[in-house]
């Protein structure tokens, strides 16, 4: 067995049906007496609804999150934060809604409760990004770690279809590089296997049936483990290109994520055997990439990177970009090998392996 250190982060997760209605106590908890609820504009009714429960802990709604934070929101947020004098965050929606509680913590140490709506996974890592000047910067303080996660599936029954099919695969590829990341341990092997397994039997799930409530609280159970992963080791190339992608060519992020995974496995397969034949079981298949492959398409996922926005002319220059700073990766970065990659990717070609 290799050497490995683990050490565990501090967060408290409510989990189950109905769990908002533990709102109240959760707040107590914490000791805040003024909460900023943040959302989306989207979201807004949910927010309100939220500030609601907590009538006088209550210090406002902002609802201007929206994706990879940037700075003029984070500060318009922190400002608000302060002149009402906010004790805590509570941060309900995706990753772009936590994301912006994080800028808050970061800058003020605020406390942060989580009320997840996707399957994203911000909610348990301590990195945060926030975007200036077109750059999106990335990095990791335990301060932004949310405190209480409060994970109830009953909000995700209105996340839309695709949202909830590209959201649980971007969940499943934390899990997946996790499985060969450099800093892996056997307790996070344990969480993405089991992680992968629940998202794979939910989705096709939720496909058939938005509302099935069992396949809504499976998805976010591999959510609330495939983000755990993600917080605690470092992950490869996958998250490299697709923070790449969604940074300067501005795809989307959940489906980027659906379409470069099946990708950036088939590349790595012949460097993390053990990890590929643990995907490929979690998801009843017998290889990795083709088993992703298949979860997307068959749940109506998009698979071409042409699809979402990227241009021909642009495959060039990603690949410049994903090869600009080394970092872990079961497979050394080769050009040739990693411009096929992005091609396969950018027309949606099944891995043939
Ligand atoms: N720091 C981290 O650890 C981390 C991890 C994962 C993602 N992220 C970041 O999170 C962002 C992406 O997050 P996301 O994919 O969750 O998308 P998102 O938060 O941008 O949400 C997408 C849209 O779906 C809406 N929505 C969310 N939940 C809904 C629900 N239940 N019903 C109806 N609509 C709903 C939102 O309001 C929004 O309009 C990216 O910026 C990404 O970089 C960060």
């Amino acid at each position: 067995m290799k050497r490995f250190s683990y050490t565990s982060q501090p967060a408290r997760v409510v989990f189950g049906a109905g769990s908002l209605s533990q709102l109240g106590t959760e707040i107590e908890r914490l000791g805040a007496q003024r909460a900023l609820v943040l959302s989306t504009p989207e979201q807004r009714s949910s927010a309100e609804r939220v500030a609601e429960m907590l009538g006088p802990r209550a210090a406002g709604v902002f609802d201007r999150a929206v994706m990879h934070v940037p700075i003029e929101t984070a500060r318009e947020a922190r400002e608000v934060a302060r002149r009402v004098g906010a004790d805590c965050a509570v941060a309900i929606g995706g990753g772009s809604t936590t994301g912006l509680g994080k800028a808050i913590a970061l800058d003020s140490g605020l406390p942060i409760l989580a009320i997840p709506t996707t399957y994203a996974g911000s909610e348990m890592t301590p990195i945060y990004g926030i975007t200036e000047g077109g750059m999106k910067k990335t990095g990791r303080d335990l301060k932004v770690l949310p405190r209480t996660v409060l994970y109830d599936p009953e909000l995700t029954l209105g996340l839309p279809v695709g949202l909830s099919i590209t959201s649980g695969i971007n969940a499943i590829a934390h899990a997946a590089e996790g499985l060969y990341s450099a800093e892996g341990n056997p307790v996070m092997d344990l969480m993405a296997e089991e992680g992968i397994a629940s998202l794979g039997r939910a989705l096709p799930g939720i496909r058939r049936d938005p509302a099935d409530l069992e396949a809504r609280s499976q998805a976010l159970y591999g959510a609330w483990l495939c983000g755990t992963v993600l917080g605690n080791v470092g992950m490869a190339l996958h998250h490299k290109l697709c923070h790449t992608l969604g940074g300067s060519f501005n795809l989307p992020h959940a489906e980027t994520h659906t379409i470069v995974l099946p990708h950036a496995l088939a590349y790595n397969a012949s460097c993390a055997r053990d990890a590929m034949a643990r995907i490929a079981q979690a998801l009843g298949g017998t290889s990795a990439a083709q088993a992703v492959f298949d979860l997307a398409a068959d749940n109506g996922a998009p698979i071409a990177l042409r699809d979402i926005g990227l241009k021909a002319g642009d495959v060039d220059r990603a690949c410049d970009l994903a090869l600009q700073n080394q970092y872990p990766n079961p497979r050394p970065l080769e050009r040739a090998a990693i411009r096929q990659l992005l091609q396969d990717a950018y027309e949606g070609r099944r891995p043939s392996h």
